[in-house]
């Protein structure tokens, strides 16, 4: 199972990626969340990160490919990802979806979030993250048991620096100039019968959605067994 979530910010993609990623058993690599990590010190921390690459994600910019890409093979080289993967947020420009070949980094399911802007603002603003874990909550969707702590480790919470009105527009407007043509790259892909392409509809609430999830994943998972079997 390799699989790519796409959508806009703040289309649920992180959220789902921790249900469907623990149901299947499978290492959830989310971008975001890794790029959160290093710039904490946390993760990869031999990598030199320069202020210029703080402001560029606090300001809602896209990183650079090349740091992209040398991040992405490091990770999808560890051992945990040989049964599959789900990338979330990643490739997020032409460029990266193509150096994923010359990587030999090979993905079966492509899956699009489909939210409306005005459902993307009021996520985002009431979003609080857990960053060493990359658990995401929401104060009023999806809040903690306890106000403003992590659930695993009663940690606190606390909110992204690119969580404002300015970064989100800036996201926004880097989703559709660089992250649509993605997609339109994995439709096409997909007509060459190259990956499966689905898009789901990410206005609902979390419980749906991750129900809509498994029912297509599990249908492929049987046809696979099947396929195997006779
Ligand atoms: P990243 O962390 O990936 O941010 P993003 O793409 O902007 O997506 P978000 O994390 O905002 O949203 P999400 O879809 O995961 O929504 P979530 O589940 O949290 O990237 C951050 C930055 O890193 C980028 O701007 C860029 O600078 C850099 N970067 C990352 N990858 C890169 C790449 N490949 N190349 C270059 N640069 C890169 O949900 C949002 C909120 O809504 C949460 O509070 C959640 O609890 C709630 N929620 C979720 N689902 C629902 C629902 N169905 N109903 C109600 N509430 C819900």
């Amino acid at each position: 199972m390799r699989i790519i979530f796409l959508g806009p910010p703040g289309s649920g993609k992180g959220t789902q990626a921790h249900l469907i990623a623990s149901k299947y058993n499978i290492p959830n690599i989310s971008t975001g969340v890794m790029l959160r990590q290093v710039l904490s010190g946390s993760l990869y921390n031999f990598y030199s990160i320069n202020k210029s690459m703080i402001d560029v994600m606090h300001s809602g910019d896209l990183v650079n490919d090349e740091f992209m890409m040398q991040l992405m093979n490091i990770r999808i080289r560890k051992n945990d990802c040989y049964n599959g993967f789900l990338l979330d947020g990643f490739p997020r420009t032409l460029l990266q979806a193509e150096s994923m070949k010359k990587y030999e980094i090979f993905i079966n399911y492509i899956i699009e979030f489909v939210v409306s802007n005005s459902v993307i603002v009021d996520r985002i603003i009431g979003r609080r993250v857990h960053v060493s874990s990359g658990r995401n909550y929401h104060i009023k969707f999806n809040p903690p048991k306890n106000d403003g702590l992590d659930d695993i480790t009663g940690e606190a919470l606390t909110t992204r620096k690119d969580d404002n009105e300015e970064a989100i527009l800036k996201r926004l407007h880097n989703y559709y100039q660089h992250t649509q043509p993605v997609l339109d790259y994995y439709r096409k892909e997909s007509k060459d019968k190259k990956v499966q392409y689905f898009s789901v509809d990410g206005n609902r609430k979390i419980l749906e959605i991750y129900k809509e999830l498994i029912s297509i994943l599990d249908l492929r998972i049987l046809i696979i067994i099947i396929f195997i079997i006779f």
